[in-house]
């Protein structure tokens, strides 16, 4: 399809006037395929019904969502009535065969003075086009107080024809190292959605936690959930089959698919801990306290460990609908296969080189099973050593070579490098970050990824399925803060895997932001606001300094304070530069319109001598 955004536009671009209310500026993220703007706004109908052409119930889903959007921040409290063709004007969601894409995925979304239409290929079409209905409104449409009234539901006039770039576009979240209530999950997953985004990868299972309810091994929740530091202290938790099959609905109705992973052959040390028979030298373990790599891991030469991990992936699955199930397969040591009789017992009679092989077999195995059940293995790329299994997935973290490697071979690959994936790194200034696990991924290079490898052919890029970031919670303890480190990065990841990249423009993204900040913002989202940039600190004329910062932001205020504490919303904006004659620590931070700010940097400034 043609790729476009056209400005069809006689009045201002800005904020357009007109009866009172502002219509808000068209500002979407991720950026739409093809967009024409036009001259004019259309006031939602708020006496009529939300229109479905079909009695579809993925389409109902789509309309209930677009609804609940309405009465939770809005006076208008639409029914949703099934209806061939609008009976009047308003909002009308329609399943229906598009004429410029093919793709599931796609959808067309037009808006005239009689009302909106959205029409899509399928329920998920039409639903992307509801996300990308929501953005046209002001911020507050996403925010759960009833502020917008009649009169605010007015929108600008438009013809967008949009389809993501690619049909992974993928939030994985570690529950294993610190645990997260499922109204958190909830609310991850509505961010996922918001960005059109399609895949939560729930990693689930860790050395340090096992986090699902599995009926049949009890002992993985009521040992493996816990872990207890040398001082007695506990942590621990997991979620219930019932909470799982929660958030699967919840994920379900906003289109989102859950995929689980459940690790193996290594990182199981909590599972070891609860069932130390499954291990090469029986024991005993503890959950572990410690990050890092263990050297205990699943025997792959015992069959009990097959029949244990059978029986929990058949739980598993029928917990999750989606096709794709992710078993690891990362960052397993060889050293305790190297010296267990089964292990080698193993390696002889399958006629396996090596470790890696049996790794290899390991995972095979997995998957011959998984493939009984419907299932389609994802495994990191350590899967690659010692042969991949016939039709799995192969999700490249270590860069991107094992994703170059796989699609080389015909498997498909999705692209998670830790380079431009790993929403676990520091995105600033490490002296004013919260601690990290390490790296440095900035913003501008999430948003610079592109998934296709370049040395690719055609025919082997088609093997790239898209690219996934990855939010591995060693030092992310609480849900405030993986908020601060998946946003605003997910929101560059989600133009890099949407919007087609001869539209992908920093510049223009970070402009767009402006809108996307305040939407988080009526979310109650903790998304991390650039603290204020240090232009100029040193001695300026005779013996005072000159202190010069700079807002990181158009939308931003800096304030600080000279007196040591820190600075809040009411303290005074800074100056355009500050001299000063005294020794002073300088407090400041960066202000968005809503409040919400950045991390406080404290400068000293004095005379140096
Ligand atoms: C990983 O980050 N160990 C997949
Ligand atoms: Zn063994």
């Amino acid at each position: 399809m043609k790729v476009t955004r056209l400005l069809i536009l006689t009045g201002i671009i800005g904020l357009i006037y007109g009866c009172g209310s502002p219509v808000a500026e068209v500002q979407i993220v991720p950026e739409p395929a093809s967009m024409e703007i036009h001259t004019g706004s259309y006031r939602v109908a708020t006496g009529a019904p939300l229109y479905v052409n079909s009695k579809d119930a993925g389409l109902k889903q789509a309309a209930v969502y677009l609804a609940e959007r309405f009465k939770k921040s809005s006076s208008y409290a639409p029914e949703i009535q099934v209806s061939e063709q609008p009976a009047g004007k308003g909002i009308f969601l329609a399943l229906q065969k598009l004429d410029f894409s093919t793709n599931p995925e796609a959808y067309r979304l037009e808006v005239t003075g009689d009302g909106v239409t959205i029409s899509g290929n399928t329920p998920r079409g039409v639903f992307y086009g509801v996300q990308t209905l929501l953005q046209l409104f002001q911020p507050a449409i996403y925010g759960d107080e009833q502020v917008l009234k009649k009169k605010d539901l007015k929108i600008r006039q438009l013809m967008i024809q949009d389809e993501p770039a690619f049909k992974w576009r993928g939030m994985h979240l570690d529950v294993g190292r610190h645990l997260f209530p499922v109204s958190f999950i909830k609310k991850y997953i509505d961010l996922i959605a918001m960005h059109k985004m399609n895949v939560f990868h729930w990693h689930l299972t860790e050395d340090q936690g096992w986090r699902i309810e599995i009926k049949k091994y009890p002992k993985l929740t009521g040992i493996g959930s816990v872990r207890i530091y040398p001082d007695g202290t506990k942590y621990g938790g997991f979620y219930t089959q019932e909470e799982v099959k929660e958030v699967v609905a919840y994920a379900n109705s906003r289109f989102v698919d859950v995929m689980p992973e459940i690790e193996m052959p290594g990182h199981s040390v909590a599972a070891l801990a609860a069932y130390p028979e499954l291990s090469c030298t029986g024991g005993p373990f503890k959950v572990r306290t410690a990050w890092g790599v263990s050297r205990d891991v699943y025997c792959a030469g015992k069959e009990e460990t097959f029949h244990f991990l059978e029986d929990v992936l058949s739980e598993v699955v029928d917990l999750f609908p989606f096709q794709y199930l992710h078993v690891g397969g990362d960052e397993c040591p060889k050293i305790r296969w190297k010296a267990c009789p089964d292990c080698q017992r193993r390696i002889r009679e399958e006629g396996l080189k090596n470790e890696h092989e049996l790794q290899s077999y390991f995972i095979r195995r997995i998957e011959k099973f998984l493939e009984t059940k419907n299932r389609r293995l994802v495994g990191w790329d350590e899967i690659l050593e010692g042969g991949l299994p016939p039709a799995a997935t192969v999700m490249s973290w270590r860069g991107i070579k094992g994703g170059i490697a796989a699609a080389q071979q015909g498997h498909d690959v999705i692209m998670s490098p830790t380079g431009y994936c790993y929403f676990d790194h520091y995105q600033g200034d490490r002296r004013y970050e919260p601690k990290a696990i390490g790296g440095f991924l900035p913003l501008e290079k999430v948003y610079s990824y592109d998934p296709v490898p370049a040395n690719l052919t055609p025919q082997e890029a088609k093997h790239i399925l898209g690219a996934q970031g990855n939010v591995w919670t060693e030092y992310i303890s609480d849900k405030a803060k993986v908020e601060y480190m998946a946003l605003p990065r997910m929101c560059a990841l989600a133009e890099v895997v949407w919007t087609p990249k001869p539209l992908r423009d920093y510049e223009q993204f970070t402009l767009r932001m402006d809108a996307q900040y305040a939407r988080l913002d009526a979310m109650k989202v903790n998304y991390r606001v650039p603290p204020p940039v240090v232009v100029n600190r040193d001695l300026s004329a005779g013996d005072s300094l000159n202190l010069i910062l700079k807002n990181p932001l158009d939308i931003t205020t800096i304030r600080y304070t000279t007196d040591g504490t820190d600075p809040v919303v009411s303290s005074d904006i800074f100056p355009d530069s500050l001299m000063t004659e005294k020794q002073t620590t300088v407090k400041a931070a960066t202000f968005m319109p809503g409040g919400h700010s950045s991390k406080i940097i404290e400068l000293y400034i004095g005379i140096k001598n």
